[in-house]
């Protein structure tokens, strides 16, 4: 093991959230729609999640008194602008006291634009399988811009924007899902009035089409948001899995990885910066996906725990982005905290790492602040270093969240 070193001045140590994930009663999105199907394949609807759209201001301070100097958290669409091309003051005020509250705490606001959830009204009109799309975006993200951008650190457009193709992916290989799926499919359809291939959620639009509105959302955000502010830094997120290859499997794995990484990390080669998101591994042979490794241990997720998969990945990244990166995303669900804490260990050594052989990495966000909405997998998954009790909403903080706190506030490791 190397020993400790000092992290570069300046570099944001945060924790991050969604806001679907923690708001609560995010009725006029897609996901509310989609939770409450009666064939849904969500575990649980969301409900009021953790409340964070009230309690934020409480949610912050703790953050900041934990130890860190940054907060990274998601603006809603749906709540911006309910209805096409009307756009709520009131709810723009709101994510501008959000960040006003981060200053007053230390805390420098990281804003992702789009994380996961669209509005109801855009799947409507097709969603993410519709070119205008990425203009409705861009005019989105500009308004967002023009109303809380001076007070925003850097903004991520679009979270995981290789997410489509990622879950398509892993859908066309699970067999026993696919009647469900596709039981799910038909209803959300009928529930957003569009045909069954035409799905615009942007998590089930893993075709080729979708692929370009995706990235041409970003470009014109990007412009958009440059437009209103040209040095505020911009980038989008990629969820990046260390993919290795076994037994001849490199052919299959290269190709996989083009598909799902490269073609974005390339498109984010005139970005400020690329934000990675990594979680685990996957092992490719020369039949494709091989699944976890017999003896190590797995997550609550059902993927391997591997932490030092972050490491690789930032590698990776830098190899074919060539642009600054962002550890936007990094963690583990599991209800053993002294796992957290020794995930965070072997994660922080091999970012420490990268830094020591030059990489340019500007921020490290564990996933997650709190104990949130894990999506299909409702709230089981325990993703955060604080606990909440869904009762009461009462916070209760994990012995990580002290470690990873006191880690950040001496900006060693
Ligand atoms: C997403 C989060 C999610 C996390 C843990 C990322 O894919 O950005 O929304 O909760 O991983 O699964």
């Amino acid at each position: 093991m190397n020993p400790t070193m000092n992290f570069p001045e300046h570099f944001l140590w945060g924790t991050a959230t969604a806001a679907h994930q923690v708001e609560g009663n995010n009725t006029n999105s897609d996901s509310w729609v989609l939770e409450h199907l009666p064939d849904t394949i969500f575990a649980e609807p969301s409900g009021d999640a953790i409340d964070h759209y009230h309690r934020y201001a409480e949610d912050i301070a703790l953050v900041a008194q934990l130890g860190f100097n940054s907060y990274r958290f998601s603006i809603e669409w749906a709540r911006v602008e309910p209805e096409p091309g009307c756009f709520s003051m009131a709810v723009l005020d709101h994510y501008r006291r959000m960040c006003e509250t981060c200053h007053q705490y230390g805390l420098k606001p990281v804003a992702t634009y789009h994380h996961f959830t669209s509005p109801r009204w855009l799947v409507s009109q097709g969603g993410w399988h519709e070119p205008e799309t990425a203009e409705k975006f861009a005019n989105y993200c500009q308004k967002v811009t023009r109303h809380c951008g001076d007070l925003i650190e850097a903004i991520c457009t679009i979270n995981e924007i290789n997410i489509p193709h990622m879950a398509a992916h892993i859908w066309m290989e699970e067999d026993d899902d696919k009647e469900r799926m596709g039981r799910f499919i038909m209803q959300a359809a009928r529930a957003f009035q569009v045909p069954p291939d035409r799905l615009g959620a942007f998590m089930f639009c893993g075709t080729e089409d979708a692929r370009s509105i995706v990235l041409a959302a970003h470009h014109q955000a990007r412009q958009a948001i440059k437009a209103e502010r040209p040095s505020l830094p911009v980038g989008l997120t990629i969820a990046m899995e260390d993919m290795q290859a076994v037994d001849g499997g490199e052919a299959v794995r290269n190709e996989i990885r083009r598909e799902l990484q490269d073609l974005y990390l390339e498109a984010a080669r005139d970005d400020d910066f690329v934000g990675v998101q990594t979680y685990s591994r996957e092992r490719f042979g020369q039949d494709g996906r091989l699944g976890p490794q017999e003896g190590v241990e797995l997550t609550q997720m059902r993927y391997e725990y591997w932490p030092q998969a972050i490491g690789a990945t930032l590698r990776y990244a830098h190899q074919v982005a060539g642009v600054p990166l962002m550890v936007t995303e990094n963690g583990i669900g599991t209800q053993d905290d002294t796992r957290r804490l020794a995930y965070f260990q072997t994660a922080l050594q091999s970012v420490a790492d990268c830094l020591r052989d030059g990489l340019d990495i500007r921020g490290y966000f564990a996933w997650s602040s709190f104990d949130n909405f894990e999506w299909m997998f409702g709230y089981r998954p325990q993703f955060g270093i604080v606990a909440v009790n869904r009762a009461t909403q009462e916070r209760v903080v994990k012995p990580s969240a002290h470690w990873l706190g006191k880690v950040a506030q001496s900006n060693r490791f």
